[in-house]
């Protein structure tokens, strides 16, 4: 298994690249499944997680054409509408391909997922909004077994906010029969991109971004070309290497448009955020004070803070000067990246979900490992300011989200290698 060995101290500068969003593309190129025309996708991430979509997808005997940055998909033929243990075991987004299989092909299996250890994660919402537009849905040695001739729109009301069940259920009410109203829907960034690219196959959507979502069933969706948004938590990411290195970095291929809670924090930490905009391209630049701030941060949905992004937070305030209190409201025991920090001499107490980092003066190196994907981040960005060596350990979490990050951050004048351990 390949590590990151960092060593500490290199102070970031210069420009780099952020990739198309991860959380985007995955539910997009399951949206492929809703027709049998080819659905040309741009700006799509060479990550594992979509490795492992394609995997799947041409499993069901979806036609995948890769050429750089550029997919297309074309499920004309005949679709196998199974999502197996194996591939999807690694990766819990492959969820996402219920909806679309119940709606253009009447049944699927899909294996229940695994993916990041980060608490329970159920999918009970995803099932439950099928059920109520008339699928009959069982699980058997566990897999999702669902049955609809053809979907009827209903009225749907999520119990939390979900963002995949959002996706999900939207993409499988493109072809339902009538009206499905979402209602309690996630207002997340990618599902208006989802949004974006069902409309340009031809679907009846309103509301997405905000927590009702009206869709109007059509009897077949169309092809499509669509370019997948900028990764908002790449863009928030590489913001806070910045900023723990007191750096000074711009980001092509991105806004501050979808992170305002983010960018918010980082200004409370004595950052200089910039958006800049040429009628060419937009891109963000930050500028690091000599010391950060620590900074408190809450967990919620979109539009405030991600979780996605705490792990990063916590890194950042467990060399800040002050004592931040961080609080994850989505997922339970996702503080598994804390006691890696503290392993670097952070000083953090956990209580339920309630971390409190008092910041220290120098972290050290040490090997820690990589828990899930953005725990993965907050190891690499304490490494990056440790004095000597960081080894990382079981990086792959790493490879699922984050396009070459060893590449971008030695363009910024990190010292970071891939090492097989
Ligand atoms: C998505 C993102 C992930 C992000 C998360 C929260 C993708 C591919 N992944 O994950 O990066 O961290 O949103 O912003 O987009 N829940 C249930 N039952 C369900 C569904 C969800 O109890 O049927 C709970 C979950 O356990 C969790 C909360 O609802 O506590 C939110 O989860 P959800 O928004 O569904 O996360 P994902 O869509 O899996």
């Amino acid at each position: 298994m390949d590590k990151l060995v960092i060593t500490g101290g290199a102070r970031l500068t210069g420009e780099v690249a952020v990739s198309g969003a991860k959380n985007a593309a995955l539910p997009i190129l399951c949206a492929s499944l809703l027709s049998s025309e080819p659905l040309t996708l741009r700006n799509v991430p060479a990550l594992n997680d979509i490795a492992t979509m394609l995997k799947l997808l041409t499993r069901m005997g979806v036609t995948v054409t890769r050429e750089g940055d550029s997919v297309t998909l074309h499920a004309g033929g005949v679709i196998e509408p199974v999502a197996p243990y194996e591939l999807v075991k690694t990766m819990r987004a492959s969820i996402l391909v219920l909806g679309p299989l119940l709606a253009r092909l009447g049944e699927a299996r899909v294996s229940l997922p695994g993916g990041c250890a980060i608490g329970a994660r159920p999918v009970d919402q995803h099932i439950k909004g099928l059920q109520s537009m008339g699928a009959e849905i069982g699980v058997e040695h566990g897999y999702i077994s669902a049955k609809a001739t053809r979907l009827r729109g209903a009225r749907l009301f999520t119990d939390m906010v979900t963002v995949t069940g959002t996706e999900n259920l939207m993409m499988a009410a493109c072809l339902a029969d009538g009206e499905t109203v979402i209602e309690n829907a996630a207002r997340e960034p990618e599902v208006v991109d989802l949004a974006q690219c069902l409309s340009a196959m031809g679907a009846r959507i309103s509301g997405a971004g905000t927590d009702v979502i009206r869709i109007r069933g059509v009897p077949r969706l169309a092809g499509a070309t669509h370019r997948i948004m900028p990764d908002r938590i790449e863009t928030g990411t590489f913001l806070c290497a910045a900023a723990i290195t007191g750096g000074d970095v711009r980001l092509t291929g991105t806004s501050t448009g979808y992170l305002d809670a983010v960018v918010d924090k980082l200004m409370d930490a004595g950052c200089d955020v910039q958006a800049e905009k040429t009628p060419a391209a937009e891109s963000v630049r930050l500028i690091a004070p000599a010391r950060l701030k620590a900074v408190s941060i809450r967990t919620a949905p979109y539009p405030a803070f991600p979780t996605d992004m705490q792990a990063q937070f916590m890194a950042l305030n467990a060399v800040a000067e002050g004592t931040a209190v961080i609080r994850e409201t989505i997922f339970e025991n996702r503080f598994m990246h804390a006691v890696e920090l503290q392993r670097l001499g952070a000083d953090i107490r956990i209580d339920g979900n309630t971390a409190v980092v008092s910041g220290v003066n120098r972290l050290q190196g040490a090997t820690v490992m990589a828990t899930d994907l953005r725990a993965s981040a907050s190891l690499v960005l304490a490494g990056l300011v440790a004095d000597g060596e960081t080894h990382v350990e079981r990086i792959y979490h790493l490879d699922r989200g984050y396009e070459g990050i060893e590449a971008k951050l030695t363009r910024l004048g990190a010292t970071i290698r891939r090492e097989k351990a």
